[in-house]
């Protein structure tokens, strides 16, 4: 008996989408800056079976470095400091395994996006390019598949992602697709590959968010020199649509609600270790203040007015009007002192995007 199966229990049902095909019967080079893109991507392809150190156990005490990646530092309150560590261990290894699985099936939605954008786009260049990253998001899906299961188990995928993933799927438009994932999603990977990377000391995910950064840093930089050639091209109103699906998609992603959600889904996952969610909160709310106190000195963006709104306002897709709605949603998650009162101060925080994203990604926290 096989145990081969087309049905199989982990798949979903299949999800509609209004993808249209475009040939081009025009081969040669046309938009130069894909061209090169392409060349560097075919360049840089690494093997994960071979370029990564797999049969290198964890190391436990460099793991404990590894950050959760909450809004606050809770390691620094005194509740998470009286865990044993044994329980620090078990609380770092399930939380990093729940990011790790948000970061894998973002790699799956980034696989099939990558895959719909080799059919859709209409030039040369941008399909050639897409194949390569076709190829580099299923090395991503592969490694993260693979360090997860050293650590832990797959957890699911979190609402929030789901749903941007199924609109960027599920629509028939290829610059919307270009936004959802080269933009808003991928720029909120690269923003939180960045901060696991610099601050874990384990070697081998130090080593694989290495190798898959300097994939992702050229997948954003595709979407950002396509669409910076495209918008111009657009009307008004397409413009505006487009501004308007980069604003759902951060919004659903960032939305206070949704960190809730996802609050409740790590309070989930540490209960699992014996952590009390209750105590734990009122150790938080005691301490606010001096947990706060050097947040605020270091004054740190989050990654969606860090990096996704500037590299937005670098394609021409962060008019005055969307501007105002950013700062509105922001404003309902973000403190005050880190948007800024008006649309003109809101944008005078925001950041310029690294002039070299590779670089950026790869060097230590600012
Ligand atoms: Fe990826
Ligand atoms: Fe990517």
């Amino acid at each position: 008996m096989s145990d081969f199966h087309i049905q199989t229990e982990t798949q979903e049902p299949p999800l509609d989408t209004a993808m249209q095909v475009i040939y081009q019967w025009s081969y040669d080079p046309e938009v130069d800056e894909l061209r090169n893109l392409y060349l560097k991507a075919t360049e840089a392809q690494w093997v994960a079976e071979r370029d990564l150190d797999w049969d290198r156990p964890i190391d436990h005490a460099k793991f404990a470095t590894t950050p959760l990646g909450a809004a606050l530092p809770i390691e620094k309150c005194s509740y998470w400091q009286s865990l044993s560590e044994e329980q620090l261990w078990e609380v770092t290894r399930r939380t990093a395994s729940f990011r790790l699985s948000q970061f894998l099936h973002g790699e799956q939605g980034a696989l099939m996006t990558a895959a719909q954008l080799v059919n859709a786009v209409p030039h040369t260049d941008a399909k050639f390019y897409a194949a390569t990253q076709t190829m580099d998001e299923a090395r991503h899906v592969e490694v993260f598949a693979k360090y997860i299961d050293k650590l832990d188990e797959i957890r699911p995928i979190s609402l929030p992602l789901r749903r941007v993933l199924d609109s960027t799927l599920a629509t028939g438009d290829w610059m919307k697709k270009l936004v959802g994932m080269q933009i808003v999603v991928e720029g909120l990977a690269l923003f939180s590959f960045k901060e696991m990377r610099s601050l874990t000391e384990e070697p081998l995910l130090k080593d694989l968010l290495t190798y898959v950064a300097r994939d992702e840093s050229r997948h954003h930089a595709y979407g950002v020199q396509y669409i910076d050639r495209c918008v111009p091209c657009l009307s008004a109103a397409e413009r505006t649509e487009l501004e308007d699906f980069a604003l759902e998609a951060s919004r659903t992603l960032i939305d206070n609600r949704n960190q809730q959600a996802f609050m409740g889904e790590i309070l989930r996952v540490w209960a699992e270790v014996g952590i009390d969610a209750g105590e734990l909160l009122s150790c938080l709310q005691r301490e606010m203040d001096d947990l706060t106190r050097d947040q605020e000195k270091g004054r740190r963006l989050g990654p969606v007015q860090g990096f996704v709104i500037p590299t937005l306002r670098r394609c021409g897709l962060l008019s005055e009007r969307v501007a105002a709605h950013y700062l509105d949603f922001l404003r309902a998650n973000v403190s005050r002192s880190l948007v800024g009162e008006d649309v003109e101060e809101f944008l005078r925080f925001l950041p310029d995007l690294p002039e070299d994203t590779a670089a950026w990604v790869l060097g230590e926290l600012r």
